[in-house]
């Protein structure tokens, strides 16, 4: 099967390709290297051009005709500086993404798997949320996903498209080849960090937010390995009219949770990353930063229901995956 990946230069979007191919499918990537990496388009069919370029896409959909499907994984990401540029987050995620769906839908191309996030859940007493749950976008980025999950599903109604939106919760680790993994010098996300107190990049580990309602009071999340999560990208393209039927579903657009399913806190992550490592790290607690929330961690039951898929792999591994990505990153990669 052919399918358009947009941001496929990208962490997530890069293992997808590779989860595509290893399944023998033929992934065509769209991405501008804004943030991503040329590295990992390597070997791939790749067209460096922005989501909005009406005439990239003609010419992509002229020379690879019968794409049915396009992943949609191209968006800036980074919260904090979403909330300094709401201006450029809203241009690129929002009116972008507008103009790239319209195109789709002119080029005949009907079906998007949109990538879109928990951060978009308000919190929840037990932490546990489903599809049903109340939304409470609270950062410029989140609201980008929100927006763009409601525009699809209008135009899914309007325009006889089908969308599936796919909620990811926390993605660790690296494609377990090591083609691919965190490509930014200075992750802001947890395990990212841990890694580079490991690495001697960072002096010491900061537990932001130890008096939540939690078993520890250190934030809680969902885990997610990175090759689990493309895993389920390719089964979201294969049984994609299926995962229609077997829903029941009233219009043609779904919301599906990709999670592991198990709430581990920040404090657990810790520990867990020392027993991988072999050693303590450096570490301390801190309050928590305006603007953090307690967490949330998947219910995975329609994944699995709709998409026949479930997270496979332990976060020990995930662990693991992105040691060993953090010690050959600059091997492939060339800051
Ligand atoms: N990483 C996470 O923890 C996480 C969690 C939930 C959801 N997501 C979503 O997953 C998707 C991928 O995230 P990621 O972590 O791989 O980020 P990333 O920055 O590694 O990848 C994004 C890719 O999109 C490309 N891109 C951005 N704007 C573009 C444009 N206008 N035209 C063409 N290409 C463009 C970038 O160059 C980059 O390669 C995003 O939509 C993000 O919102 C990520």
């Amino acid at each position: 099967m052919k399918v358009l990946v947009t941001g496929g230069a990208g962490y997530i979007g890069s293992t997808i390709c590779s989860a595509l191919i290893d399944n023998g499918h033929e992934p065509i990537i769209l991405d501008s290297l804004v943030t991503g990496r040329e590295e990992f388009t390597r070997g791939k069919i790749f067209y460096q051009g922005d989501i909005a370029d009406k005439d990239l896409l003609e010419k992509i959909f002229s020379e690879h005709p019968g794409i049915q499907h396009a992943i949609h994984c191209a968006a800036l990401i980074v919260v904090p500086e979403s909330v300094e540029s709401p201006y450029e987050y809203y241009r690129e995620n929002v009116g972008k993404s507008l103009e790239l769906f319209h195109t789709l839908n002119r080029l005949g191309c009907k079906n998007v798997v949109f990538s879109s996030s928990a951060s978009i859940y308000d919190d929840v007493p037990n932490f546990m949320v489903t599809e049903e749950s109340p939304l409470n976008a609270r950062s410029p980025y989140a609201r980008t996903k929100y927006m763009m999950e409601m525009i699809l599903k209008d135009f899914c109604s309007a325009y006889g498209m089908k969308g599936i939106a796919l909620r990811y919760f926390n993605p660790i680790g690296a494609d377990p080849k090591m083609r691919s993994g965190v490509h930014v010098q200075f992750p802001s996300h947890v395990l990212g960090k841990l890694v580079d107190v490991a690495l001697g990049n960072d002096p010491v580990f900061r537990i932001t937010g130890v008096n939540w309602d939690t078993r520890d009071g250190s934030g809680i999340r969902d885990f997610v390995h990175i090759w689990d999560l493309a895993l389920a990208h390719v089964k979201a393209v294969e049984r994609f009219e299926e995962a229609f039927k077997d829903s029941a579903a009233i219009d043609n657009y779904l919301v599906i949770n990709l999670g592991s399913g198990d709430g581990v806190t920040v404090k657990e992550l810790v520990k867990a990353f020392e027993n991988v490592y072999g050693k303590e790290i450096n570490k301390e607690e801190a309050p928590s930063r305006p603007g953090d929330v307690p967490g949330a961690y998947a219910n995975a039951d329609r994944a699995k229901k709709l998409l026949g898929w479930q997270a496979q792999m332990s976060i020990e591994q995930g662990i693991s995956d992105a040691l060993k990505w953090g010690e050959i990153r600059e091997t492939i990669i060339k800051y």
